[in-house]
């Protein structure tokens, strides 16, 4: 079948309009149709041409998300009536958002289809919270991992002890409620009980929260704090930057 429309698979930044690229603001403002996730932040939604249809993906009648196949099938669709078809993802599409596996999809179904980048939050929450992932005195290298592992939406066991050897910085994504199994791993890897920690829930919004700690006290400062996810946690001596840089974050 002939397909009229492209798909841009497109990242809405961690929530701070301001940090949307150009590219993926102009997309938005010429959209026929807009796919977006539950995490877009309200500033960047309003950025959507108003005539375009808006969809949201993270709720059906009211409660449900949308399956992983839906969503494919519903872009499918679409591509075949409209011109420009978005599908709006948190953070940056490639980095744990699924954009790989729904740009394969879309090439398979025979859909044009094409990426544009967003700043991924496992970056800008950590640099708003006053934290530099590398810095010349406190670590060289850095890791990204998903401390979400028990539905095997990517791989079905990170090897925490690997990551605690090989890299300075580690950066966790939807980790909160797994911390304390993902602590364990990192002591009985080696690592110290005081090495700094911090939380970052919704970071580059107004109501960005964070705390700071140690692998021994974070746990308990969650709990009397209540934090909740969704959060970035950043592990390593960088976090001893907070403060010294937070007095001068980005305001949100
Ligand atoms: C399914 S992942 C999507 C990541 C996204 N593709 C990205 O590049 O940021 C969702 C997780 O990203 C993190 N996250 C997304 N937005 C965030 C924000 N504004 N502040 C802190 N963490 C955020 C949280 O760990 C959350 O559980």
């Amino acid at each position: 079948m002939q397909h009229l429309g492209k798909v841009y698979l497109i990242g809405a930044g961690p929530g701070d309009p301001g940090l949307m690229t150009l590219k993926g603001k102009t997309l938005l403002e010429s959209a026929d149709v807009v796919v977006y996730d539950a995490l877009i932040s309200p500033p960047i939604l309003a950025m959507i041409n108003a005539d375009a249809e808006q969809i949201n993906a993270g709720k059906r009648r009211g409660r449900h998300s949308l399956q992983q196949s839906e969503i494919t099938q519903l872009l499918i669709e679409k591509a075949q009536t409209a011109a420009v078809v978005v599908r709006l993802k948190g953070g940056d599409p490639f980095v744990f958002g699924r954009g790989g596996e729904e740009m394969e999809d879309l090439i398979a179904a025979g859909i044009s289809v094409e990426v544009v980048p967003g700043i991924t939050s496992g970056i800008a929450a950590p640099a708003y919270a006053g934290i530099p992932l590398t810095h010349r005195a406190h670590s060289s290298s850095v890791t990204f991992v998903t401390g979400h592992e028990s539905v095997g939406k990517y791989r079905p066991a990170v090897n925490w002890q690997a990551i605690a050897h090989s890299s300075e910085t580690i950066v966790v994504y939807m980790g909160i409620h797994n911390l304390p199994h993902i602590i364990d791993q990192l002591l009985l890897a080696g690592l110290s009980i005081e090495t700094p920690i911090a939380l970052v829930r919704w970071g580059t919004r107004p109501e960005q929260e964070e705390l700071i700690g140690t692998l021994q006290t974070i746990q308990a400062q969650m709990e009397a704090a209540k934090f909740e996810a969704p959060a970035i946690a950043v592990i390593g001596a960088v976090v001893q930057m907070h403060e010294v840089l937070a007095g001068c974050r980005p305001s949100v």
